[in-house]
């Protein structure tokens, strides 16, 4: 059936809609990828100054990693679909925000929007990495090293907690750990800041372009 290829194209489609931009431009904010990091994220629209823009777009780059695993979860059954393609679907709707074909493939690095993926996939699997993120922020307060921690505690959570106790999804955890190499692999500027001390902390503004 062309059921599962159509809802990893969907999925691949919603991760597209790059929200940083989108909810900076209906709020007449500046182009995330014009300032600071540009990175299209809600760390960079924390940047612009306005705390709602960035809870939104965090809230709207989550929701669209969560929605189409969370659909294939509750309805897929009905169309033959089952976890191989929850998994897929999720990691579609991440490389989507990462590489969106809406904006000429230039995307974000994938952070709110695989924390959505995860809470669709396991609830709490998603709660405990927002949890090690959070943590992180508030030791240290840069986002990136946040990120980048979560990133990769997240397969390593998942294997312990829900592989070791009652159920291992191979292609579950196969879509964690890509997504955890891609998260590190878009944190490579984020890592050389953090090595040579020049990472923005998180609620620093941007300074102005010269
Ligand atoms: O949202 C991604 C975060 O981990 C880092 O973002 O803008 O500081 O590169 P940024």
């Amino acid at each position: 059936s062309f059921f599962p290829i159509l809802a990893v194209v969907a999925g691949y489609l919603v991760g597209s809609l790059s929200f940083a931009v989108i909810v900076s431009r209906v709020m007449g904010l500046d182009d995330p990828r014009t300032f600071g990091s540009k990175n299209p994220g809600a760390t960079n629209v924390l940047r612009s100054g306005s705390k709602a823009a960035a809870i939104l777009t965090l809230l709207l780059d989550a929701a669209k990693g969560w929605l189409p695993v969370v659909l294939v979860k509750w309805y897929g059954s009905a169309y033959g679909l089952g976890d191989g393609t929850m998994a897929l679907v999720g990691l579609a709707a991440f490389l989507g925000h990462v590489f969106p074909v809406f904006f000429k493939f230039v995307g974000g690095k994938g952070v709110a929007t695989a924390l959505g993926v995860l809470l669709g996939l396991s609830g709490w699997l998603g709660l405990a990495t927002a949890l090690i993120w959070l943590g992180m922020a508030v030791l240290f307060r840069y986002s990136s090293l946040a990120s980048i921690t979560a990133a990769v505690m997240a397969p390593v959570v998942y294997v312990l907690g829900d592989g070791g106790l009652w159920f291992t999804s191979k292609s579950v955890t196969l879509a964690v750990s890509v997504m955890a190499l891609f998260l590190l692999y878009r944190h490579a500027e984020n890592i050389n800041r953090l090595i040579k001390g020049t990472e923005s902390k998180l609620g620093k503004k941007a300074s102005p372009e010269p």
